[in-house]
């Protein structure tokens, strides 16, 4: 059976770009792969943070993955599982310094500023590790790793060609829609965790008035007539409005106003966040069950990524 693998860092609440980019695309995955989704706590650290949110960040995330539906994977939090920080190092004697220079994430959170945590540089091989560990055959993820998947994906043909063929080089796999979900606020911006706090991000956990106000203030642009509500690049609030709407499984068609529109994505994000939520509240009501189930996964994780690690050290000559 193939595998399919990916994680989310708990570095804040999780947003609409989560569950639209790599939550829902998890999945849906699970019909016919052997999945192994996980909670990144370790790249949570790579930005300053504090040790009773990350807690607190963790616990949460992985209630809402197994809210959303994730409960025929593996669910696991990578801190438990050794191998992970193991394997990082041998990547990092496999990638280079140029490589990870021209590491996006890296530039615009943190190169040329002397506060920047080392890990934050290193990240990118620690993410490879968490990949490679579970020789996976696809990681769904949304647009904004993408560079990162193929660093891996590089990282993996490098070593197998100076080593010996010891990984599986992965596939990326990107949602028809919702690969990258705006900030509402401001279209040009990703919808971060990080920026949980603006108007502009709907979570996973607000409920519907919080996400019929945030939606109801996003920005659009000042067209009028027939064919104002349409995807197109000059028109960055309305193409992503529209792309929320068709990732909810709603339709656009016969929506002349932006009020109307408005008023659809509204509709179809509470649909979606409802019964999630709803599953959220049962789920947080009973932490044993969580707590059973991460501590399941990190046991099977543990005896799929030993045998991998210790091959990976052989072939380097450890
Ligand atoms: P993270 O935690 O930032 O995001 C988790 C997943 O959500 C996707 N995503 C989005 N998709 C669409 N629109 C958005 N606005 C949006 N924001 C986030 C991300 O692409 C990701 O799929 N480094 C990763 C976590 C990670 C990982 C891995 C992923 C660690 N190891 C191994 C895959 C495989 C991260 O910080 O994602």
């Amino acid at each position: 059976m193939e595998r399919t693998l990916s994680l989310l860092t708990p570095s804040g609440r999780l947003t609409l770009g989560n569950l639209l980019g790599a939550l829902r695309p998890m999945v849906a995955a699970q019909r016919d792969a052997d999945c192994f989704y996980g909670i990144a706590d370790l790249h949570a650290m790579t930005t300053p943070h504090d040790p009773g949110r990350l807690r607190t960040l963790v616990r949460e995330t992985a209630t809402l993955m197994l809210a959303a539906g994730l409960g025929d994977a593996t669910v696991f939090t990578q801190s438990q599982v050794p191998a992970h920080a193991q394997l990082a190092y041998l990547l990092e004697c496999t990638a280079t310094t140029g490589e990870l220079n021209r590491m996006i994430q890296f530039k615009e959170k943190g190169r040329g500023v002397d506060s920047t945590r080392a890990s934050l540089y290193t990240y990118p091989a620690l993410m490879a590790a968490d990949i490679l560990l579970y020789r996976p055959h696809r990681v769904p993820v949304g647009a904004d790793q993408r560079q990162h998947v193929e660093l891996t994906r590089d990282l993996a043909l490098r070593f197998n060609r100076l080593y010996g063929p010891v990984f599986t080089v992965p596939e990326l796999t990107l949602p028809a829609a919702g690969a990258r979900v705006m900030r509402l606020d401001d279209p040009t911006r990703k919808m971060g965790k990080s920026d949980a706090d603006a108007a502009g991000v709907v979570l996973l956990l607000d409920p519907p008035d919080v996400v019929r106000r945030k939606v109801g203030r996003a920005v659009t642009d000042s067209d009028t007539g027939p064919d104002a509500v349409r995807a197109a690049p000059g028109k960055p609030g309305v193409t992503n409005l529209l792309e929320v709407l068709a990732a909810c499984g709603g339709s656009a068609e016969g929506l002349t106003t932006y009020g109307a529109l408005k008023r659809a994505v509204t509709d179809a994000v509470v649909a979606v966040l409802e019964p999630l939520q709803e599953r959220y509240a049962e789920l947080a009501d009973d932490p044993a069950h969580v707590t059973t189930v991460l501590e399941a996964g990190a046991a099977r994780c543990r005896e799929v990524t030993g045998p991998v690690l210790v091959a990976a050290q052989a072939a380097m000559g450890l």
